[in-house]
């Protein structure tokens, strides 16, 4: 039988466990050879990450790494050199998400100038951290502006127009179809549209509001809705102010009765062919709106309707109608688009925001104001 050797004190279970943990350790350590600071330097500089340089606290722990270390030592030198390792990665992460325009470019400065590290910043699992947008509603029409609904609602077409952004934005927004709640159709609106390709709906509309206008010379019992009733005294004035003669009215508001037997009369005398070259029929007319006028030149006497043309009156019409509203809805040349015969009588009011877009756009018939199609024949 061999000698019983006693166990050794210093040799229990739970001393060689530890024992063994130290070897591995020290193992661990010795096979990552030591890095020069000048190559350490040439490798950071050829890899091109950011200058990364731990606190002096960090540093300091470190430097112990060369030295003799006591097991407990060694375990915290593995600790500091996983933190470091965690707040390059960190350092790393803030650089890139900088170069990307995120909100995190304090994280870009070396740790030499930063405040003591706070651990990493949350990143979900896949990368980066995702910038966070606030939700921004999409305006995909005026017709969600509240400011716009409360005023077509009060029936203030100068306020939504004005609303929309004044005239030229309303009729870009009406034109391109983003503004549905705009209709053309509506006869109680000053923008509405009427040809021979769109009746008046009901056929039979009557507008309300029909005021005689003051100071202008009537040679028919024929008003006007008050808005271009009031734009037609200023009109009138203002010619007359500036030496172009006085302004007389012939007919304004024709209801679809006065209306029948105005175009019956035209076909009377030249067949409808002509007719509808000159009246509208009845329900196609503006002047069931209330908002057409025609006028003369006066003199003294009034002259016809075919003398305004040549005019001085008819001359400063031209001119000046649109600063009161007013535009010659069928204009030389355009019958192809408008249907009619140019007419220099006939002034349609639209309101002067519209009128002046119209004036400084150019334009010639309200059908191409507004992106409609020609409306030569019913
Ligand atoms: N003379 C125009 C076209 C009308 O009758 O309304
Ligand atoms: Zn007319």
């Amino acid at each position: 039988m061999g000698r019983v050797i006693p166990p050794d004190p210093e040799r229990s279970p739970r001393r060689a466990a530890r024992a063994e943990a130290e070897r591995l350790a020290t193992a661990a350590v010795a096979v990552t050879p030591p890095v020069e600071p000048a190559t350490r330097r040439r490798l950071r500089a050829e890899s091109g990450a950011p200058s990364v340089r731990a606190p002096v606290g960090i540093r300091a722990l470190l430097a112990v790494r060369g030295g003799t270390l006591t097991m407990r030592r060694r375990r915290a030198g593995l600790l500091v050199v996983a933190l470091l390792i965690m707040a390059t990665g960190a350092v790393a992460i803030g650089a890139a998400a900088s170069a990307g325009g995120g909100e995190v470019a304090a994280q870009t400065a070396t740790v030499d100038t930063a405040p003591a590290f706070q651990g990493p910043p949350a990143v979900p699992a896949e990368g980066l951290p995702v910038p966070q947008l606030a939700a921004v509603p999409a305006t995909a029409t005026p017709c969600d502006d509240p400011a716009v609904t409360a005023a077509l609602a009060s029936g203030d077409d100068a306020a939504v127009i004005s609303a929309i952004g004044g005239g030229d934005a309303f009729r870009e927004a009406v034109a391109s179809g983003i503004a549905p709640c705009v209709s053309l159709s509506d006869p109680n609106r000053e923008w509405v549209v009427v040809n021979k390709q769109r009746p008046l709906d009901p056929l039979d509309y009557r507008a309300g509001d029909l005021v005689m206008p003051q100071n202008v010379r009537a040679l028919e019992e024929s008003a006007l809705r008050s808005a271009p009733a009031s734009a037609l005294t200023e009109l009138v004035r203002a010619a007359s102010d500036a030496g172009a003669g006085e302004i007389g009215f012939l007919s304004a508001f024709r209801s679809y009765s006065t209306q029948q037997s105005t175009y019956a009369g035209r076909v009377d005398v030249g067949g409808v062919e002509e007719a509808d070259r000159e009246s509208a029929r009845a329900g196609y007319s503006e002047h069931q709106t209330g908002l057409a006028v025609d006028i003369v030149p006066c003199d003294g006497s009034c002259g016809t309707l075919d003398d305004i043309a040549s005019s001085p009156q008819g001359a400063w019409v031209r001119d000046h109608a649109w600063e009161y509203g007013f535009i010659t809805r069928y204009a030389e040349g355009r019958e192809s688009v408008s249907g009619y015969l140019p007419e220099a009588w006939h002034q349609r009011y639209i309101g002067r925001e519209l009128a002046r877009a119209y004036h400084e756009g150019g334009y010639t018939t309200l059908e191409e104001f507004f992106g409609l199609p020609a409306a030569p024949t019913y």
